[in-house]
């Protein structure tokens, strides 16, 4: 192993002392992402793990990455969590990817609303849900549709690796400037301005809240739930992910769904290569075939 050391430098408009960040930390630091989070970072990242875990080192006082990795490797208990919610990504924002939305208020709807007449239950999941704001479009789209919706057992279940962004998303309160953009009366419909303390901020009124089961899940790990999706979101998730891992991911997100249940992934992604269970209806929306 190439023990070399280099000092990265860290970005031009911070003044503090470069971290000593060897090619063996930041190839120890990257299998523990992969194997912990699924996420494969290349050679190219090596300044993103650095920025971002450059925070942890101050928090710790320490000054050799290789420091950090011996922390890592003796406690790892206490430092995983913080590693882990330091290196995800969590850009998210409400109603992205609009058509999505679009198409469960004009089509996915009449479906769910059918086959809650035999099931007696709907369940979707957010996986990767980020802050929430996928999560809470997905309740304004069900209770716009389904105005009874508090007469039937319709659950959203919306997780994250990253125990920080949960955190949030259960509190579901937002920059005002989130919602800006959202047609006026969803805004008044489903959103409470603050006031004092939490002037500039809105938060997601309690209708929308009690739809939500929020939870720290690792997607890699076995996950405890029970009973069969009637649709899963999993978008922007897998970008970094490599192929065999998306290939198991979106095996294990097959066998969690209701056959002909839904399946919404991000823009930029696809299952071609990686799943013959589901079919494609519409443009990153799939349908499970198998
Ligand atoms: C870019 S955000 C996408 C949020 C939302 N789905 C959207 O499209 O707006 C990706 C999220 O995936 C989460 N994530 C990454 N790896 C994960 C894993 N192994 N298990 C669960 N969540 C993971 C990150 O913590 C992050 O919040």
């Amino acid at each position: 192993m190439n023990t070399f050391k280099t000092a990265v430098e860290p970005p031009t408009h911070t003044k503090e002392p470069a971290f000593e960040f060897s090619d063996s930390d930041f190839s120890y630091l990257r299998k523990l992402v992969s194997s912990h989070t699924g996420i494969s970072l290349s050679e190219q990242k090596r300044n993103l793990v650095y920025g971002r875990l450059s925070k942890r080192m101050r928090a710790h006082g320490l000054s050799r990455f290789s420091d950090y990795c011996r922390l890592l490797k003796d406690n790892p208990d206490a430092e995983l969590e913080h590693f882990t919610n330091a290196i995800t990504t969590n850009l998210t924002s409400f109603f992205r990817e609009r058509h999505h939305f679009d198409f469960i208020s004009d089509e996915l709807i009449h479906i769910l609303q059918q086959r809650y007449h035999t099931e007696r239950r709907l369940r979707i999941w957010s996986a990767g849900c980020s802050t929430g704001e996928e999560a809470y479009s997905l309740a304004i789209t069900l209770r716009e549709a389904i105005p009874d919706i508090d007469r039937h057992d319709i659950r959203i279940l919306a997780t994250d690796l990253d125990s920080n962004v949960v955190k949030t998303a259960a509190r579901g309160i937002y920059p005002a400037a989130s919602i800006e953009g959202l047609d006026s009366q969803f805004i008044r419909r489903w959103f409470l301005r603050g006031k004092g303390e939490l002037e500039g901020q809105v938060r997601a009124v309690p209708e929308l809240r009690r739809l939500i089961r929020f939870r720290q899940l690792n997607l890699m790990h076995d996950w405890p739930m029970h009973g069969l999706f009637d649709a899963i979101f999993c978008r922007n998730v897998v970008i970094y992910f490599d192929t065999p891992t998306r290939q198991v991911l979106f095996e294990r997100f097959a066998n969690i769904m209701q056959p002909g249940g839904h399946l919404f992934i991000g823009h930029s992604e696809t299952l071609r290569s990686i799943s013959s269970r589901f079919q494609l209806i519409e443009k990153t929306i799939y349908r499970r075939t198998c």
